[in-house]
């Protein structure tokens, strides 16, 4: 269990969690309405055991002519300038561009993070902007979402920075402790499960980043950079866990620069100039 010493402490924590994963941009922190996983349409209808594709079901994110600016001062910087995508169910999609070509941005409006200047995001069948609060931190809990930047708690060991989603989203009726350990030892990490950040790998520290997103048995991970820091043969160890979880019936979107790590997609597109264009291994 955690390492706290009183159940304020547990709830301070958990709070905090609720804050930082669940509420990034101008959304307050409520409890999650176990009524509104009934809103949201769709959610479970995906087939994580098997890759056969089922007729009935929606795409597992469209993006329908999706712009997006970041407004500097007086200045509008347009990043994204009409992307249109589908990503299929149990598809394995990689996406590449080069440095602030806005692969992150695109990430964020893809994982319910961010919401475009113009267009529509669709996930699971959901028309993201048309969701409440709840039901949106709903979807995200469909998305398993790996960070380029970890984005771990330093102050909480391997096992509680895993442990503590699966507290706070409850789903299944899991057991937070027992759920922690399967996947931390699911991506190898057994024998690290109470170190903290600070004391792991970069692939190490990785792989907590990987058990974490895959706490609340997401049909959908989405990766930006998962092999960024690492050295090649670590990269790979961390692709053969993206590979399997694919293998399982999951939509995998990776976002790579290495088209080492690309060619194991099913499919490659490119970010280039505002716009998704097709890709190949070689770019
Ligand atoms: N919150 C923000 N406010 C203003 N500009 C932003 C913001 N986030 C990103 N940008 C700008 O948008 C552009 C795209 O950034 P983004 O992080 O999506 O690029 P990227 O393709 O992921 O780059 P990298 O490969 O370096 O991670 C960059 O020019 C960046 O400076
Ligand atoms: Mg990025």
């Amino acid at each position: 269990m955690l390492d706290v010493t009183s159940h304020h402490n547990t709830f301070r924590l958990i709070e905090r969690f609720k804050y930082y994963y669940l509420h990034l941009y101008n959304q307050t922190s409520r409890s999650i309405d176990k009524s509104e996983q009934k809103k949201v349409n769709n959610m479970n209808n995906h087939n994580h055991h098997n890759n056969e594709p089922r007729q009935d079901e929606t795409p597992a994110v469209e993006i329908i002519n999706a712009r997006k600016s970041y407004c500097i001062g007086e200045m509008e910087v347009p990043v994204l300038q009409g992307i249109d995508l589908s990503i299929q169910r149990g598809e394995f999609l990689a996406i590449m561009g080069p440095s602030g070509s806005g692969k992150s941005t695109l990430a964020n409006l893809i994982g319910c993070r961010d919401h475009p200047t113009e267009g529509e995001i669709r996930v699971l069948g959901n028309v993201v902007n048309k969701l409440s609060n709840d039901e949106l931190a709903h979807l995200r809990g469909e998305i398993g979402f790996v960070f380029q930047t970890f984005d771990l708690t330093s102050g909480m060991s391997a096992f509680q920075n895993v442990e503590l989603p699966a507290i706070v989203y409850q789903k299944h009726g899991c057991n937070p402790e027992k759920r922690a350990k399967e996947l931390l030892e699911l991506v190898g990490l057994a024998d690290r499960m109470h170190h903290k950040p600070a004391e792991l790998s970069g692939g190490q520290r990785q792989r907590v980043a990987i058990a974490r997103a895959l706490v609340n048995d997401p049909s959908i991970i989405l990766a930006d950079e998962p092999t960024a820091s690492l050295d090649a043969s670590t990269g790979a160890e961390i692709m053969k866990i993206f590979k399997n979880l694919n293998r399982d019936g999951r939509t995998v979107i990776m976002i790579t620069h290495d088209p080492a790590i690309a060619s194991h997609a099913d499919r490659i597109m490119n970010v280039k100039d505002g716009l998704l264009v097709s890709g190949n291994m070689n770019t």
